[in-house]
């Protein structure tokens, strides 16, 4: 968007009020003076500055869990058009996307908004935010497995940080048994490929904790408003 539009738009000044200050080097992007009112600026990305503070886009911000059902894509629109996270929250406005990802059959907490700074923030990889799900895995990993998985294995992307990893139950047959593993990385198909190295396949997999937020009894394939303190303490693991 044009930056003076940006401006004008946030409710700061008028139009011609704003080209004037950009104009006398008044307003920084990124903390640098810009001095052409039509600079294009990235409103996701950039932070502008009016005479030294920060402007703020007059949208509405929408905050939003889905309690996502196994087979959606996590993805704004397939060309092949397969369920999509978005069938699932269609009446609320377009202008809302997933944050992160869930792979197609993992199930659970998925964040949407249209805040697009908070997103970024949210992803960041050094806000190392935590996030805990419940694997019910293939067999009985016994303890040497377990320690494998809790001090970071290799899988084809890396090697994992130091995860906790608690069993919490075993199936009456034994073919089973549920974790509750939790981590703060976001490598593709972490848990299901760390599991895997230790010979025990994911059969089912789903979220239940970003951060201070818990999915609770959120039945599946709905979705809730975040309150405004659970937007306030993310905001704050975000460094907001
Ligand atoms: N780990 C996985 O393997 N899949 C997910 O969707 C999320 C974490």
């Amino acid at each position: 968007m044009r930056l003076e539009k940006y401006i004008a738009t946030s409710g700061i000044a008028s139009r011609r009020a704003v080209k004037k200050r950009i104009q006398a080097g008044l307003v920084t992007v990124n903390g640098e003076p810009v001095f052409v009112p039509g600079h294009r600026i990235n409103v996701e990305t950039d932070t502008v500055e009016f005479e030294g503070k920060p402007v703020e886009p007059l949208t509405e911000h929408i905050y939003l869990m889905l309690n996502k059902p196994a087979g959606y894509l996590t993805t704004r629109s397939d060309e092949r058009g397969r369920p999509t996270v978005m069938n699932l929250v269609a009446d609320l406005p377009d202008s809302i996307y997933p944050v992160g990802r869930l792979d197609l059959e993992t199930e659970g907490l998925l964040l949407f908004t249209n805040d697009g700074n908070f997103a970024y923030r949210l992803l960041h990889p050094s806000h190392e935010i935590e996030k805990t799900y419940l694997a019910w895995v293939k067999g009985m990993p016994n303890d040497a497995a377990i320690q494998r998985l809790r001090e970071g294995i290799t899988i084809p992307s890396g090697t994992t940080a130091p995860a906790k990893v608690e069993r919490l139950k075993i199936s009456r047959d034994g073919a089973s048994t549920q974790f509750e593993v939790v981590i703060h990385e976001g490598k593709k198909r972490q848990v299901r490929l760390m599991f895997k190295a230790v010979g025990h396949p994911v059969i089912r997999l789903q979220r239940t904790r970003i951060g201070n937020l818990q999915l609770g009894n959120l039945p599946q394939g709905q979705y809730r408003l975040l309150t405004p303190r659970e937007i306030t303490a993310l905001m704050k693991l975000n460094g907001q």
